[in-house]
């Protein structure tokens, strides 16, 4: 079981994605927005849109729509956007070196302060300037930091005894790529990224006429 939303994560889900058209309206320099016009861009429903920001107090008013501006900064501080977060990568082969090369991450306040691998091989090199350090370390290097966030990117086979590790030492909340469904404390934030997941969706659609066809001629 992992730490529980005081709003239903289906709402909170919606909203990095509110947040990124805002982003994209405010750099298109639009000030204000109807919520029809909102809902048209973003496939959502005007009342679905409402229903959500409702959740966090009352936004727009009739007849004027939203203030581009004030909903972005309103969203920025909802999703935790104005702090900052020390972050870690556990594993550093191709995902964890990907995700410590995206730049993008740091511009929104999610700092990688260390890297661990297991792979001699791996110690002392460097991403962006941050060395991959022997994961013997993590416990003394996580006593020596305060570290908000762990991203996982090893075998799943390792993964549960280094969230163990992870928790045991004090990290809050796991960023997990690992495929397994890995078993937490009630306090500490897990949220699993599953690339595959998005592409067997994708597969399925792809696929959905054929099914549909076939189960048509069944019947
Ligand atoms: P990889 O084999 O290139 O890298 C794994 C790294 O983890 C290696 O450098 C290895 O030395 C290190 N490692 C193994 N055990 C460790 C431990 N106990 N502590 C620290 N480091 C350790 O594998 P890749 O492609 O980077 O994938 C990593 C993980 O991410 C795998 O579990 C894979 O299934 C998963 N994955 C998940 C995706 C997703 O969408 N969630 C997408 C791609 C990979």
């Amino acid at each position: 079981m992992t730490k529980k939303t005081i709003v239903s994560m289906a709402v909170v889900r919606r909203l990095p994605r509110y947040h990124r058209y805002l982003e994209e309206l405010l750099k298109n320099d639009i000030k204000r927005i109807s919520s029809k016009e909102l809902s048209e861009k973003m496939g959502v429903t005007a009342s679905q849109i409402r229903q959500d920001l409702n959740n966090y107090g009352g936004f727009g008013q009739q007849g004027y729509g939203y203030n581009v501006e004030e909903l972005y900064n309103t969203l920025t501080r909802i999703l935790g956007l104005d702090k900052s977060y020390s972050t870690i990568i556990i594993g550093a082969g191709n995902l964890g070196q990907a995700i410590a090369n995206y730049t993008n991450f740091e511009r929104t306040g999610f700092n990688l302060k260390g890297i661990f691998d297991i792979n001699p091989k791996l110690f002392g090199l460097k991403i962006r300037d941050i060395e991959i350090m022997d994961v013997d370390n993590l416990e003394s290097f996580l006593s020596n930091n305060r570290i908000d966030i762990a991203i996982l990117c090893i075998p799943k086979d390792n993964s549960q005894i280094m969230a163990n590790r992870l928790v045991k030492a004090g990290v809050r909340a796991i960023w997990n790529f690992s495929p397994i469904d890995l078993d937490v404390p009630n306090d500490v934030i897990l949220e699993n990224v599953h690339l595959s997941d998005s592409l067997l969706t994708l597969s399925y659609r792809l696929n959905e006429d054929e099914l549909l066809k076939k189960n048509n001629e069944e019947k």
